[in-house]
C-alpha cells in the first residue's frame, strides 16, 4: 500500500514548533520534516528532551528529518510538500522575512502545498498571496503553554489549543483552502492530545487575539511591567491599555466587520491571573535583547484602522513607541549605522 502520510515540514522548532511536530506524527499521518537553527546541533546529535502534559516525558525524540536549513525543492528534486508550516518570530523590518524564510520550500504554479502560518497579527498572509499565488495559505492560531529553558528541551505545561482557517483574500476558490483546513485539523487532531478546531471566521479569531496583542502585549514590553504589575501600577489600565483596547475594537467593526462586544477589554485586561505576573510575548523578547514583533501585532492594526476613519492617537503612540524601541535593538544589533560622536566643545 502507498504510504499515505502527508509531508508537512515545519520551519522553525522551539517550543511551539517541536510539539506541533511531536503531535503530527503521534498522530500517524504525517511524517514531519523540522527545520532547526539555535538548537539544530543538540537535537541532531541527542534528540529533544520533551516534557509534555499531553504526550509524557520524552527522552531524545526526533520528528522524522531534522535538517538546518529551509529546503530549496527546485535545487533539492524533492516532491513539494503537503503542508508547509511556518512556525518562526514573523519580523518584517527584519531581514529574512517570514516570506524569504519559506519560499525555497514553495512550489511554483502549484497548488500541492499548503501553508500555514502560525504568527500573530494582521496581513501576514499579504507577502505570500503576492509572491505566490497559488498556494493556498492557511491561519493557525495556536494557545499553547510551552517553553525551551534550554536547547532542545522542552517543557509543555499547559494543553495545546489550534484553530485552523482559511484567510480571505486570494485569487484562489476559498472552497480549496477551507478544505485543505479542515483536513489539517483532521491530520493534527488523529493523534488524540491536542484541541484542534476548523475556525471558519479567521478575521475574528485575529482581531479578538490583537485587542490583547496590540494593546496589553506591546505596552507590557514598553514599560516593563508584566500582566499582573500592569494592573497594580496607578492608572496605567484606564490612562493606557483600556483606550488602546478601545481602538481595536473600534477597529475591528470598521475594517472587518468584527463585532467583538465592549465586554472583551475586560477580558483581555484580566486574561492571566494578575498573581501569575506573566509576561507577554514582547515583552519576553526584549529582555532576552530579541527584536519585537510589533509591525504585524500594532502596525497594521493601527493603519487598518486610521485607514477606515477609526480615530487611534492611543495606538499610534504605542506603535511609535515600539518602532523607536525596535531601532534601538537594531542599532545594538548593528544594523544601523550612525555617525560617530564629537565632543561637544567645538569653540
Ligand atoms: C532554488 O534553487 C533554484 C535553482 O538553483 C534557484 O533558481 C532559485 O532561486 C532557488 N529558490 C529560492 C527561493 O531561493
Amino acid at each position: 500500500m502507498a504510504d499515505s502520510k502527508k509531508n508537512v515540514l515545519i520551519i522553525g522548532g522551539g517550543a511551539v514548533g517541536a510539539i506541533a511536530a511531536l503531535n503530527l506524527e503521534a498522530g500517524g499521518l504525517a511524517k514531519v520534516t523540522i527545520v532547526l537553527r539555535s538548537n539544530y546541533n543538540v537535537v541532531k546529535e541527542q534528540g529533544y528532551h520533551i516534557e509534555s502534559c499531553d504526550h509524557g516525558v520524552l527522552k531524545g525524540w526526533r520528528p522524522s528529518i531534522v535538517r538546518n536549513t529551509v529546503p530549496n525543492i527546485t535545487e533539492e528534486g524533492l516532491q513539494p510538500y503537503d503542508y508547509v508550516i511556518l512556525v518562526t518570530k514573523n519580523i518584517p523590518d527584519v531581514s529574512p522575512t517570514a516570506l524569504d524564510l519559506a519560499s525555497p520550500a514553495l512550489p511554483k504554479n502549484s497548488r500541492l502545498t499548503t501553508l500555514i502560518l502560525y504568527q500573530n497579527g494582521l496581513n501576514i498572509e499579504k507577502p505570500f498571496v503576492r509572491a505566490h499565488p497559488d498556494v493556498p495559505v492557511l491561519s493557525g492560531i495556536s494557545m499553547i503553554g510551552s517553553d525551551e529553558p534550554s536547547p532542545g528541551h522542552i517543557m509543555h505545561g499547559e494543553g495545546e489549543k489550534l484553530k485552523v482557517g482559511a484567510f480571505p483574500a486570494s485569487n484562489i476558490n476559498p472552497a480549496v483552502p477551507e478544505r485543505r483546513a479542515q483536513e489539517f485539523v483532521e491530520i493534527y487532531g488523529k493523534s488524540g492530545k491536542a484541541d484542534v478546531t476548523y475556525s471558519p471566521n479567521v478575521l475574528y479569531d485575529r482581531w479578538r487575539k490583537l485587542v490583547f496583542n496590540a494593546c496589553l502585549n506591546p505596552i507590557c514590553a514598553i514599560t516593563g511591567l508584566d500582566t499582573g504589575r500592569i494592573r497594580l501600577a496607578d492608572g496605567t489600565i484606564e490612562g493606557l491599555v483600556r483606550p488602546a483596547m478601545k481602538e481595536v475594537v473600534a477597529a475591528a467593526k470598521a475594517c472587518a466587520g468584527v463585532e467583538l462586544g465592549d465586554e472583551i477589554v475586560q477580558t483581555m485586561i484580566d486574561a492571566d491571573p494578575l498573581e501569575s505576573y506573566l509576561k507577554p510575548s514582547m515583552q519576553q523578547d526584549l529582555e532576552k535583547g530579541n527584536f519585537i514583533e510589533f509591525e504585524n501585532l500594532v502596525g497594521e492594526p493601527l493603519r487598518e484602522g486610521k485607514d477606515a476613519g477609526v480615530p487611534m492617537p492611543t495606538l499610534e503612540v504605542v506603535y511609535q513607541l515600539a518602532k523607536a524601541i525596535q531601532w534601538r535593538i537594531k542599532e545594538k544589533r548593528g544594523l544601523v549605522d550612525i555617525p560617530k560622536k564629537r565632543s561637544a566643545d567645538a569653540s
